[in-house]
């Protein structure tokens, strides 16, 4: 029986480089059964909304959806609400993809396009399990009012403890598969909703003895990420400070072009994106790096398809060509080796595949 994926190729850079992913899922040899979608930008333009339903109908009865990415100038001047990143949050929301594991590693022969000095980074493996599906991005009341005819903006940061707990488990299981060492990130010295946050995370470790726990502040986390990174393991946290602290966590490793993520549900059921957007400023010129969405691609058949032995072999051929020397515009280093080619998104794919038919 074959994998029924929904594939989302999106906007910009997104569209560009699923094509070339699809070709590399398909040299796996996986029975894979794909079905396209519209979200995003390209949703508004032929179905005018960003979600269209039936894309989330079809998300909903897939095993797992593949995403690359969404948003453009050609949409920023929409409403907040008919944007299309109002489509992403509605699919992640929709599918209850509270979970977003975003690994942040680094490839050995990029430690030299970190902005941080190569020891710092070099061996990092970082793993930010970002709440996804609450939080600031969906608390309600939220919106721009009109108060004594002076304009006033607002949103609410509001989590219940079971959003907590669930997320927090998650965490806990990573972290005791892993290093055993997990930690969680609030503002607890001054939001309330991130006192809540820290009291149920330390109520969920009595069930999760073998792993370590501590507790930073959000603004201390991100000194910490840049000024010693490799003193973490897993981090916890919500929605906003996720976001934010992924694009730090992914910038020490080089560039965010590298970096895919999960986010699951309760079933096990996914959504696989690349942590980049859909840059629109690259899009259509063959530079994007196709790797990150790759790797989410990888990371779909290990966590929502049970294909592990597949996930591993892309990973072992992502490395092999990293080894190799190839390299996008985005993790080229300014004074190449000998070693280091700079390719386009299609080569870099065919690379990968080439390198996939090389047995282990
Ligand atoms: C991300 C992105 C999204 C987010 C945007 C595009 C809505 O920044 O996936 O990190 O904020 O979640
Ligand atoms: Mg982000």
């Amino acid at each position: 029986m074959s994998h029924r994926i929904l594939v989302i190729p999106g906007d910009g850079i997104g569209a560009e480089v699923m094509p070339h992913v699809l070709r590399v899922l398909d040299a796996l040899g996986v029975a894979l059964a794909y079905e396209l979608a519209d979200l995003g930008g390209v949703a508004i333009d032929n179905h005018g909304t960003p979600l269209p339903p039936s894309t989330l109908a079809a998300a909903r009865e897939s095993a797992a959806v593949l995403l690359g990415a969404v948003g453009g100038p050609k949409w920023d001047a929409l409403s907040m609400d008919q944007r299309p990143e109002k489509g992403l949050l509605g699919m992640r929301a929709g599918l209850e993809a509270f979970a977003n594991l975003r690994p942040a590693m680094l490839f050995e022969p990029l430690a030299d396009a970190s902005s941080l000095r190569p020891e710092l980074v070099a061996g990092l493996d970082i793993l930010i399990v970002r709440e996804l599906t609450g939080g600031i991005y969906f608390g309600e009341p939220r919106g721009v009012d009109n108060e004594a005819g002076r304009r006033r903006g607002y949103n609410t940061y509001v989590y219940n403890e079971d959003e907590i707990a669930r997320i927090a488990r998650v965490a806990f299981d990573l972290a005791g598969k892993r290093n055993g060492r997990l930690t969680s990130v609030d503002k607890a010295n001054v939001l309330e909703v991130t006192q809540l946050w820290r009291d149920v995370v330390n109520e969920v470790h009595a069930e999760y003895p073998d792993v370590d726990l501590d507790h930073l502040y959000v603004d201390n986390a991100a000194m910490q990420l840049v000024r010693e990174p490799k003193q973490f393991d897993v981090l916890v946290t919500g929605n906003m400070f996720g976001d934010i602290l992924s694009d730090v966590a992914a910038m020490l490793t080089g560039s965010l072009g590298m970096l895919p993520s999960a986010s699951l549900n309760a079933h096990g059921q996914g959504l696989y994106e690349p942590v980049h957007g859909s840059a629109p400023d690259i899009a259509g010129r063959n530079i994007a790096n196709p790797l990150a969405t790759i790797l989410s691609a990888a990371m779909m058949l290990r966590y929502s398809l049970g294909e592990r032995e597949a996930a591993d072999r892309v990973e072992t051929a992502v490395d092999s060509v990293l080894a190799e020397g190839f390299r996008t515009a985005d993790i080229m280093p300014a004074t190449g080796t000998d070693s280091t080619r700079l390719v386009g998104t299609a080569e870099m794919a065919d690379a990968v595949i080439a390198a996939l038919e090389v047995p282990a």
